[in-house]
């Protein structure tokens, strides 16, 4: 009888930290198999009820969920926080490891085949189930992705770089394709929903009003803009060609810090972000010196090349006249 080949080999995989990559890997080898049937297999996208958050949660987003628990369950992981539930759960007591997950990103992509994923960040885990999640995102131990698109890839980082992997489909094996993604800088696409222009505060439509402006505004050069509705794609867009992706605040009623969960979304992309040498803040500061004090706490996300999101930073700094001017006329690109 022969082994069974690993679902991803252990070279850059801190050792502690390997059966629980192992298993997430394999659940999501199982789930990627379950998307690409679609239709052919059970429903996916249908509505089945609406999680803590008051968001509508797909099929998808429960099976997910389900199997991802289900395959931690005999891993050292004691608390595992989902985008999913309410209340952080105890998988194994005897566990060292707290789990987060937002077990299904882009969940309005599922019925029209574009790309979705799995997030997910580990930290060690603490006595008391909710102080394992609730701390400065630099904690993380691990940070990463699972992307179902044209291909199925993970993308992770243990804090020495971020690790691309892409799955064999034939071997049932993720294999390294790069281990130190880094972020291009010389990409000029910009990721937001545009459909919310007018709830924006100035700063963010001011960032925006130049960049569409192109060669006749203050940047004096031309842009293209992206958003495809899932998270992870935006992210590894970002990673593979460069860029930058911003959910801010603004002013509807609910998303006073953005639409995208700290603990879910926003730490472990962060994490892979700066370990791919880009920047992710909220605006002005580093995600990775955040913390929140609700597990469903949400935060502005303004994430991709550094000198991008430094540039949005500036906008934040300027004084009122200056965001509030036509385009051309701000100080700060007169020199
Ligand atoms: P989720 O499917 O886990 O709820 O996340 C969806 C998120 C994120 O993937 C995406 O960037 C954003 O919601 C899209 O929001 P809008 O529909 O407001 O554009
Ligand atoms: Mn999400
Ligand atoms: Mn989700």
């Amino acid at each position: 009888m022969t082994a069974k080949n690993p679902v991803i080999s252990s070279d850059k995989i801190p050792e502690a930290l390997y059966p629980v990559i192992e298993s997430l890997c394999s659940v999501s080898i199982d789930i990627a198999k379950i998307i690409a049937r679609g239709p052919l297999g059970q429903s996916l996208g249908h509505e089945v009820g609406e999680n803590s958050d008051g968001d509508g949660q797909k099929a998808l987003d429960v099976l997910t969920d389900e199997m991802f628990a289900e395959g931690l369950r005999t891993q050292d992981v004691r608390w595992y926080a989902s985008e999913e539930q309410e209340e952080v759960v105890e998988l194994n007591p005897k566990g060292s490891l707290a789990l987060a997950i937002d077990p299904l990103d882009g969940s309005s992509n599922i019925d029209v085949n574009v790309s979705i994923g799995t997030i997910f960040s580990i930290y060690d885990a603490k006595p008391e189930a909710n102080e394992s999640f609730l701390r400065i995102a630099n904690e993380q131990l691990a940070g990463g992705y699972v992307i179902y698109g044209p291909q199925v890839g993970l993308v992770v980082t243990f804090g020495a770089g971020t690790l691309q992997y892409v799955l064999d489909p034939d071997a049932g094996e993720f294999i390294l394709v790069n281990d130190a993604l880094t972020i291009p800088d010389n990409s000029n696409e910009f990721a937001i929903n545009a459909s919310n222009y007018r709830h924006w505060r100035k700063p963010v439509r001011a960032f925006i009003d130049d960049c569409v402006a192109g060669t006749d505004g203050p940047r004096e050069e031309n842009f293209n803009m992206r958003w495809v509705g899932s998270l992870v794609a935006e992210a590894h867009r970002i990673l593979t060609r460069g860029g930058i992706f911003l959910y801010p605040s603004d002013a509807r009623p609910g998303y006073e810090d953005g639409r995208l969960r700290m603990t879910y979304e926003c730490a472990p992309i962060a994490f892979l972000i700066e370990q791919a040498g880009g920047k992710a803040t909220d605006g002005s500061d580093p995600i990775m010196k955040h913390s929140v004090s609700k597990l469903h706490a949400r935060t502005p996300l303004i994430f991709g090349s550094a000198d991008k999101v430094d540039r949005v930073a500036t906008y934040h700094d300027l004084p009122e006249q200056e965001v509030s001017a036509l385009f051309g006329k701000r100080g700060l690109f007169r020199t």
